[in-house]
């Protein structure tokens, strides 16, 4: 199993590169978000509890993470390719997803931080809407939908998230640069971090992953 960290504040492009690369090859696009999200549609005791943390902006209790991402590897295919987007969020995830790749025979192959300024994630964020269906991502002005309102892939009416409130960018823009953007450093030192421009445009941005994925 090889694994591609996915770095970036909250509106670089994590998730548009991501399934923009899922979709062009055999690799399992992972968003701790998006499983969280769907564990609150659900009412899961996991979705529950994480609520409150995501409406506020803040990261939701590491072991909540540590749970899902582990009954994942553990039914991920050894073969498997997978991008990890949204996690790890702080340094105690790092150690635990180093933990949990040993267990089981997975390999962290690197870190790709995608960089772009606040002003433009804030702008991104502020634009967007999302399928609450196939959670297919639109940004009303930058990457608007073929109808207005709806989902190209599959028809859904779109919605905007929860936490794409200004206050709440606000805070989850605080929360990364205090305790996600120290990982960029932790994984330059191991010799695993790389580096894409996330102000390109967005089909740019996703063939320097993919080529960086390919090797
Ligand atoms: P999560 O869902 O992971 O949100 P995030 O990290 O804040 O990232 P976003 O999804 O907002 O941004 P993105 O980089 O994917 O941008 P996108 O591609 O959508 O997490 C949500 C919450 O869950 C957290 O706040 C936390 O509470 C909790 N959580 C999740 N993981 C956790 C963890 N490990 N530990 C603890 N808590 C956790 O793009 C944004 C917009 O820009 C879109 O409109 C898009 O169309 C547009 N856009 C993207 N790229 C481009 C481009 N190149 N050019 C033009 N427009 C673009």
């Amino acid at each position: 199993m090889q694994i591609y960290v996915f770095l970036g504040a909250p509106g670089a492009g994590k998730g548009t590169a991501a399934a923009r690369i899922a979709n062009d090859a055999d690799i399992h696009h992972v968003s701790t978000g998006a499983m969280l999200r769907d564990a609150v549609k659900n009412g899961t005791p996991a979705g529950l509890s994480a609520k409150k943390y995501m409406d506020k902006g803040t990261l939701v209790p590491d072991q909540v993470l540590v749970d899902m991402l582990g009954e994942l590897l553990s039914t991920s295919k050894k073969d498997a390719t997978i991008i990890l987007d949204g996690f790890p969020r702080n340094e105690n995830q790092a150690l635990q997803l180093d933990e949990l790749a040993a267990k089981h025979g997975a390999t962290v192959k690197a870190a790709i931080d995608i960089e772009a300024p606040n002003e433009l994630l804030i702008s991104r964020l502020g634009g967007r809407q999302v399928c609450p269906s196939c959670g297919m991502g639109y940004h009303v002005t930058n990457m608007p939908p073929k109808r207005e309102g709806v989902c190209d892939k599959c028809g859904t009416a779109l919605i905007t998230r929860n936490d794409d409130k200004p206050e709440t960018i606000k805070k989850r823009l605080e929360v990364y640069a205090e305790q996600t953007a120290p990982l960029i450093g932790l994984y330059k030192k191991a010799g695993k971090l790389r580096t894409v421009n996330g102000a390109d445009e967005a089909d740019k941005v996703a063939k320097k992953i993919a080529a960086i994925i390919k090797g």
